[in-house]
């Protein structure tokens, strides 16, 4: 069963208790809010369970070759949804299992489809939590209605996932090194070839215990390629929903910067080279500002940019401490030239929930490459907020009002 730390369990209204009671800013400031109903959503108290046999239960992997997303759980979360039978079917938990999908299903062909990403964290007490889960929901259901796939109430989600990771917890790695990953995923599946909403869609949601988001060791800092003939997302566009298609078309330039010896693209936008976002992380940099002080700056949510729960968490610390400035403004390469030249520049890294914190070393812009001084900086913004964070996921700070604790 899922405890929550206040006495919420399980009421249809926790969420607005919650973000109610919280002191942070717990909104992902999401153009479209108005997108769920409900009263439409499957219910939790429906969940069926199906248990898999002691013959289909996998071995667990050891935490030293976990890296990102190779190993499953032995079970998996399935809810149906079709219009013609009034919408949201019974929620199942069933053994982990391929799936069956009509060739014509919406999802194969116009890329209907969108996911989330969030972690389950065994804490030094022993205890596993999640992470903010109601952002994902939030920032899940905006996907769903940008892409005509059903919106649900994300309560009754996440309930669903804490059985889900309950029936799996010994997947949960005994380490704070690794956690497990949790992929809610929701995909078009009526078998028509057009393009329109889909009448029926298959929401699912799969576990995978991982390591290290990068296969390479990060403390040495990421480097970038930055090249301006390529962008993710543009004004009026889907940037700011997880959904699939904002995936797939990068992997050509992600390919192009590790042939360059790069491992993340930096990406632009616009004839003035606008930073937006840093692979599949937010950006953020440190610098001296026109008054002397440090300041954290991070790109605004203008479409172009996911909005990323350690972001929103990044910014809710950092305002919470007020040890030193934040602003949400747009960031130039012009102006990371002219900071750099001018040894203003303190920091950059990027910010998401597979890695967390990952400092950023140097940028290739213009064949030109950019040392970002982020690991020679004494004491860093971007360690304390790593700390901080994973101090919360890990139960170092325990009872943290950012945590779902999953008995
Ligand atoms: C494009 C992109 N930006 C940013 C993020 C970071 O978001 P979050 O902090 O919610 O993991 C992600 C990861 O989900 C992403 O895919």
């Amino acid at each position: 069963m899922v405890h929550l730390r206040r006495k919420v369990l399980f009421s249809g209204s926790f969420l607005n208790q919650l973000q109610k009671s919280l002191r942070w800013s717990s909104s992902l400031k999401i153009r479209d809010k108005k997108v769920v109903q409900p009263e439409r959503s499957f219910k939790y108290a429906d969940l069926l369970v199906r248990l898999a046999a002691p013959h289909q239960l996998q071995p667990k992997p050891n935490v030293s070759v976990l890296s990102f997303g190779k190993y499953f759980t032995d079970h998996m979360l399935k809810v149906f949804y079709y219009d013609t039978l009034g919408g949201w079917q019974a929620p199942e938990i069933t053994p982990f299992e391929n799936l069956v999908l009509h060739p014509g299903a919406k999802v194969l062909h116009y890329a209907i489809e969108l996911f989330e990403g969030l972690k389950a964290y065994r804490g030094i007490d022993g205890k596993i939590r999640i992470f903010r889960p109601e952002l994902n929901m939030e920032r899940m259901n905006n996907s769903a209605a940008g892409s005509g796939l059903p919106t649900f109430n994300g309560n009754e989600l996440i309930q669903c996932i804490s059985r889900l990771v309950s029936i799996d917890q010994e997947w949960v790695p005994h380490s704070t090194a690794a956690s497990l990953y949790i992929r809610p995923t929701l995909i078009g599946i009526d078998p028509t070839l057009g393009v329109a909403p889909a009448d029926s869609a298959l929401l699912y949601v799969i576990l995978s215990p991982v390591g290290s988001y990068f296969e390479n060791n990060t403390e040495a800092g990421v480097s970038l390629l930055a090249d301006p003939q390529y962008t993710r997302a543009w004004p009026g566009g889907c940037g700011d929903r997880k959904v699939g298609s904002n995936y797939g078309p990068t992997i050509k330039m992600v390919k192009k910067a590790t042939e360059k010896g790069y491992q993340q693209v930096l990406w632009l936008y616009g004839e003035h080279n606008e930073v937006t976002e840093v692979g599949a992380m937010n950006i953020f940099m440190v610098y001296i500002n026109d008054d002397g002080e440090r300041e954290l700056v991070t790109p605004p949510l203008n479409g172009l940019i996911l909005p990323g729960v350690i972001r929103n968490s990044i910014l809710a610390l950092s305002r919470e401490w007020n040890q030193y400035k934040v602003s949400e403004r747009k960031i130039h390469m012009e102006e990371i030239c002219q900071l750099l030249s001018e040894n203003r520049l303190l920091e950059m890294f990027g910010s998401g929930t597979a890695c967390v914190v990952t400092p950023i070393s140097n940028i290739g812009f213009m064949n030109r490459d950019l040392h970002i001084p982020t690991l020679q900086q004494s004491k860093p913004i971007y360690k304390k907020l790593l700390k901080h964070l994973t101090d919360i996921q890990y139960g170092y700070i325990p009872n943290h009002p950012w945590t779902v604790t999953i008995d």
